[in-house]
């Protein structure tokens, strides 16, 4: 049986009482976590947003609220009136833990069927049922922080680009296709049979055409949607926090963005940056750490032993010298937790990223042990492990590939699961810096040409503006990203702001003139009529929120998110339309 609901006010959230309480009045309201009936006493875990309050039942409850409380099971959904007073056992564990609610009026207002899962934090259910019935998952504690959380980097956004002069402007999301790499998502246009509208993979086109409006500084909280394979740090449709500045160079917007960066680390974590961040070219961090996001959390840089490798007589390790490059990482302190199994079980993870193999040495107490060395002279084993700085307790992994790339690509994924398998970050462990000089393109396998690194409105770096056209492999880019914990939190560039620098960019992406006017005929001609020069940046909100929130998906931040396959299994979408609506758009599938 259920009461009416004719309107309660609460005193407060059930989180938020304290031992100060003891004694006043207090109405509460939530949902029943748990009940624990000890015969003549009963116990509710009464759950709201703010934490959860103990509501107590004993001798001196009214009988008929006794028994309301005896009927009681997880996720009814009551209100509770009464005193607050001392709790006899105390618990430490939770900020309510030594008050009680000595519940004197009771309403149900809901029942609730037997939940699929327990809501409760850590309760090891698998995701797919955890989104499937996602209002339940949201239910828990965890997921409402990390949602709370998620407010408050956005409000401190809002707050801070408009203390900074900001504008924040909406863009469309019917639009034009946008080239950030990714596939677009159609929507069909009624009005124009056969012609669809993009749905925004960013607003690049319309925060630059803002700038050239004059509006000076732009920002946006702007949902952006790409059709890319998913992965613990990708979505379908996610967040950005999308910026734009006339008049800056690279140094403008890097300094401003430490300055946002380090009021949300001060006003959600508490911690204090160390301003300037650390920067590192894109070079330094291929070479070095064989990624463009590297974890700077843990060292384990790449040490190069191709120059040995050239001259070897092991062929796996000549023959990729003589195009490519061999590699290795050195991890002290290291043999001792990496038995010859493990390393054999990181060997196969190394064929997963892409190694053809992982050749090792393991340093011990009783020598060095190796995969490689019975193949190289003694002199070459040691310039190697001299190369490795390995001391005892190390252990050296090595890949040698015939493409450099391929070599720390690999070698660099290696790395961190190495540092991950051998638990060598630690949890606050926070690494930030900024990736700069970036290339202007990167040659696609794929599509068998150069594509743009970050996008065709980039600007050379100044220096290798000539190269533009001729020397594609070499130029790079007014382009920098932001980094942390090896994950790329953002990403932004100086733009090209004359016609043709962007007519000759478009050229090197392989364009014919027609084909770039026809697709970014608007932007070229508004360069014709007063740009001012600007450049910007934007965040994946999502990530930036995973990362404070020590979250280990962006889908845990996220209320309602797709699964792998890019469906949503609660309202269950995608799914087939009637025919009407089909027919109406001209569409026969
Ligand atoms: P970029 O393509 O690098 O740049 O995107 C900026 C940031 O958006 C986040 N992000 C994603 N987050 C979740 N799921 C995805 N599928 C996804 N894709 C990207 C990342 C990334 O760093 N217009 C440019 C920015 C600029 O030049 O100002 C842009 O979109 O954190
Ligand atoms: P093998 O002669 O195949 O037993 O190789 C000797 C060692 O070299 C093994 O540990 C292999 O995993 C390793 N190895 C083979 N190919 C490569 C490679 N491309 N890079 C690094 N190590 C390799």
């Amino acid at each position: 049986m259920t009461d009416a609901f004719t309107g309660f006010t609460r005193t407060k959230y059930c989180g938020e009482f304290r031992d100060s309480d003891a004694g006043s009045a207090a109405a509460v309201c939530g949902w029943v976590q748990r009940r624990r009936d000890l015969g003549g006493l009963i116990f509710i875990d009464l759950r709201d947003r703010g934490g959860v309050l103990q509501l107590a039942f004993d001798d001196g409850t009214a009988r008929d609220v006794f028994e309301k409380a005896q009927s009681l099971r997880s996720e009814f959904v009551v209100a509770a009136r009464g005193k607050i007073r001392e709790r006899s056992a105390k618990n430490a564990e939770i900020p309510t833990g030594s008050v009680e609610l000595e519940v004197a009026e009771l309403y149900v207002f809901a029942e609730s069927e037997t939940p699929p899962f327990e809501v409760a934090e850590d309760s090891g259910v698998n995701d797919a049922l955890r989104l499937k019935y996602r209002w339940l998952d949201l239910r828990r504690p965890d997921m409402q922080r990390n949602l709370i959380l998620r407010h408050r980097v956005a409000k401190i956004t809002r707050d801070f680009f408009d203390e900074n002069g900001f504008l924040e402007i909406e863009t469309p999301y019917l639009t034009k296709s946008t080239p950030e790499g990714a596939r677009d998502y159609l929507v069909p246009s009624r009005v124009h049979p056969g012609e669809f509208y993009a749905l925004p993979q960013s607003p690049q086109q319309y925060k630059q055409l803002l700038m050239l409006a004059g509006l000076d500084r732009y920002f946006q909280i702007a949902r952006c949607f790409r059709d890319e394979d998913l992965r613990a740090d990708r979505q379908p449709e996610f967040t950005q926090i999308d910026v734009e500045m006339s008049f800056v160079t690279e140094e403008d917007v890097i300094a401003l963005n430490e300055r946002f960066l380090e009021r949300v680390f001060r006003e959600v974590l508490g911690e204090e940056l160390a301003l300037p961040l650390p920067r590192i070219t894109y070079r330094e961090a291929m070479d070095k750490y064989g990624s463009d996001k590297p974890d700077l959390r843990f060292g384990l840089e790449f040490r190069d032993i191709t120059d040995i490798a050239k001259t070897c007589g092991f062929k796996v390790f000549a023959d990729a010298a003589a195009t490519g490059a061999v590699k290795l990482i050195s991890i002290p302190g290291s043999a001792d937790k990496l038995t010859r199994k493990q390393v054999d079980s990181l060997a196969e993870y190394a064929k997963t990223v892409g190694a053809k193999g992982l050749a090792w040495t393991r340093v011990t107490g009783d020598g060095a042990s190796s995969s490689y060395s019975k193949f190289l002279t003694d002199a070459e084993n040691a310039l190697i492990l001299r190369r490795a700085e390995a001391v005892e307790n190390s252990v050296v992994l090595i890949v040698a590939d015939a493409s450099e790339k391929a070599c720390a690509t690999a070698l660099g994924a290696v790395r961190c699961e190495a540092a991950r398998r051998l638990g060598l970050v630690k949890p606050s462990d926070r690494a930030l810096l900024w990736v700069t000089e970036f290339p202007m393109f990167e040659y696609s396998e794929e599509e068998d040409r150069y594509v743009a690194t970050h996008h065709p409105f980039t600007a050379p770096l100044g220096g290798d503006a000539d190269k533009l056209e001729s020397d594609k492999a070499s130029c790079r880019a007014k382009a920098y990203d932001i980094v942390m914990n090896g994950v790329e939190l953002g990403g932004g560039s100086i733009r090209i702001s004359d016609p043709e620098t962007q007519s000759a960019a478009f050229r090197a992406l392989g364009f014919t003139e027609e084909a770039a006017n026809g697709q970014f005929g608007h932007l070229i001609n508004a360069f014709r009529f007063g740009a001012p020069p600007h450049g910007g940046i934007a965040y994946g909100l999502d990530r930036l929120v995973m990362l404070l929130a020590g979250a280990d998906s962006i889908r845990d931040v996220i209320a309602f998110p797709k699964v792998q396959n890019a469906s949503e299994l609660m309202l269950g979408s995608p799914s087939a339309v009637d025919e009407k609506q089909l027919s109406e758009l001209g569409i026969r599938v």
